[in-house]
């Protein structure tokens, strides 16, 4: 190459002046480029934010430095052919007890016109009411406000941010109704307005929202029935209503649900009724919490067809024996608690599940000598309950296989053990072996967990230093020592 260039100088020597004429323009607009603060609209609208929030102890908002390019602060991001600020996205940290914003939105939000998405999650401590002024912003299409302390009602006028593709306002103190006006937002896939304080109906107008994928509206104050408008919602996947005030039955249009509802979450409200045949159609399910509700009757058979649901709780209702063989390949958590069950041993389908990690069987007619129950997988555990059954026998064999049990609670059965034996794991901190027949002293090792009561057993003996109260020790056949009686000389 540089030979042959070598032979024709002069249109080497042109080439290469004209790459060097391109490289320089290039170099230039690049510098400039660099120099170019970001949209001075949007650099006021988010300094207008900054100057709303009265306290950043994390420092959250410490890039946010007028005269620097607002598309690097920390929490933007801007258009690559624009630069303009399209995404506000800022995040608390659950776990650091600092990472809180305090404050309210400023309108000035409403200048940064190309945004398209507002993410301002558990930031815990913004207040003030719904940010009517996102109004004008026409291309705003994703409004995640959750865990914060927005409060009044969410006003009408959002039925005018049409191009919604997502709200959600979980986790803040919005009371009143839910919005008519909301059945406008025809565009949304996802609507969360869990845990607030909203009370009233579901506006039946929602059925309009034929696009849903998510509904949650759980941990709120809604009554009245639950509307039979679900076979408007052909992408369901997700619905979440549980802890409000809900009564009547489950509507049968939930059955049109079926192929896609992967997630169905009732629990905690006064729901009454049989649970219906047709749950057990549903073949993607993996997650159905019917628990603390009034249902009567049996468990459908048909639910030995849901052989996905890895969570089943449908604790704390009215239901009755025989509950049905499941098909499930492994279930993660169970309860059963609470109702009319006579199950004599626990289910087959538990036992064999290489997955499970909750089991909770309290006043379910169990029968059985706990060291003949072998679980095929231990490991996983985290929480088993099985108070109130008529368990006997010894639970050292099982907690000594149960690495990282955190709750173990086994009261009112007939188990009798010699205490000293139990083996406790690093990761205990709930037991519960109250009304029982265990025999020997408390070892120092037991009363190292959080929380603990053997109270009524056949103990006997000087307690180890401990922090409970007398409650957690009463009715055993000769302990002492503080907090119980001082033990003679
Ligand atoms: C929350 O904000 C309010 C006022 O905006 C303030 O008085 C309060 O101290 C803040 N709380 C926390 C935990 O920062
Ligand atoms: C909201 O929408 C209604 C109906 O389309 C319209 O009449 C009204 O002016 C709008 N309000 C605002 C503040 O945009
Ligand atoms: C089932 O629901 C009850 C109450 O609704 C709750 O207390 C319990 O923790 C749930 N069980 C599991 C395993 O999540
Ligand atoms: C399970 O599903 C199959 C196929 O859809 C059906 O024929 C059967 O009756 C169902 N079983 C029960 C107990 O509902
Ligand atoms: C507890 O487990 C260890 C090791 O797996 C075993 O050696 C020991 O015998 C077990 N103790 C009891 C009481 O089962
Ligand atoms: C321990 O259990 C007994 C009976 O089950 C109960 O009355 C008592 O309140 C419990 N104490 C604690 C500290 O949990």
């Amino acid at each position: 190459m540089n030979l042959s260039y070598s032979n024709l100088p002069s249109k080497s020597n042109t080439i290469t002046k004209t790459f060097q004429f391109f490289f320089t323009i290039l170099t230039l607009l690049h510098l400039n480029v660099n120099a170019t603060k970001c949209n001075m609209d949007d650099e006021s609208g988010l300094l207008g934010f900054k100057s709303g929030i009265e306290s950043d102890p994390s420092g959250m908002l410490d890039s946010w430095i007028s005269g620097t390019d607002c598309c690097t602060w920390e929490g933007i991001n801007c258009q690559f052919d624009n630069k303009r600020v399209n995404m506000i996205s800022l995040s608390g940290q659950p776990d650091k007890s600092n990472s809180i914003l305090s404050g309210t939105l400023s309108p000035s939000l409403s200048k940064i016109q190309f945004l398209n998405g507002l993410y301002l999650q558990n930031l815990r401590n913004i207040s003030g009411p719904f940010p009517t002024f996102l109004l004008n912003l026409p291309n705003l299409q994703f409004i995640y406000i959750e865990n914060n302390m927005l409060s009044g009602q969410i006003p009408n006028i959002i039925g005018n941010m049409s191009k919604l593709g997502a709200l959600s306002l979980s986790g803040n103190r919005f009371t009143g109704t839910i919005p008519s006006l909301i059945a406008e937002l025809t565009q949304l896939t996802q609507l969360k307005l869990g845990n607030n304080l909203l009370n009233g109906l579901i506006p039946q107008g929602i059925e309009r929202l034929k696009k849903l994928t998510y509904l949650s509206l759980e941990m709120n104050q809604l009554s009245g029935k639950i509307p039979d408008f679900f076979s408007s919602f052909k992408e369901l996947r997700i619905l979440r209503l549980s802890r409000n005030k809900f009564s009547g039955e489950i509507p049968l249009s939930i059955s049109t649900l079926a192929p896609k509802l992967s997630y169905l979450e009732l629990g905690h409200n006064s729901l009454s009724g049989k649970i219906p045949d047709f749950l057990g159609k549903f073949k993607a399910l993996d997650t159905l919490d019917l628990s603390s509700n009034k249902f009567t009757g049996t468990v459908p058979k048909s639910f030995s067809n849901l052989t996905k649901i890895f969570n089943l709780n449908l604790s704390n209702n009215f239901l009755i024996d025989p509950f049905p063989e499941m098909n499930v390949k492994g279930i993660e958590s169970l309860d059963l608690s609470n109702n009319n069950f006579h199950l004599n041993q626990i289910p087959k389908w538990v036992t064999s599940s290489p997955i499970i990690f909750s089991l909770k069987l309290a006043n379910c007619g169990i029968k059985i000598k706990l060291d003949d129950w072998k679980p095929s997988e231990t490991y996983f555990y985290d929480f088993i309950d099985l108070s109130g059954n008529e368990i006997s026998g010894s639970v050292v064999e099982l907690l000594n296989k149960t690495e990282y049990l955190v709750s173990f609670e086994g009261s009112r059965n007939k188990l009798r053990f010699d205490l000293e034996k139990l083996r406790i794991g690093k990761r205990l901190m709930y037991l519960d072996l109250s009304r029982n027949s265990m025999f020997g002293k408390v070892p120092e090792s037991v009363v190292g967990v959080e929380k603990l009561n053997v109270s009524y057993n056949h103990l006997c003996g000087k307690l180890p230093e401990n922090k409970f109260s007398a409650t957690a020790f009463v009715g055993n056949d000769c302990l002492c020592g503080s907090p119980l009686q001082p033990c003679k000389p």
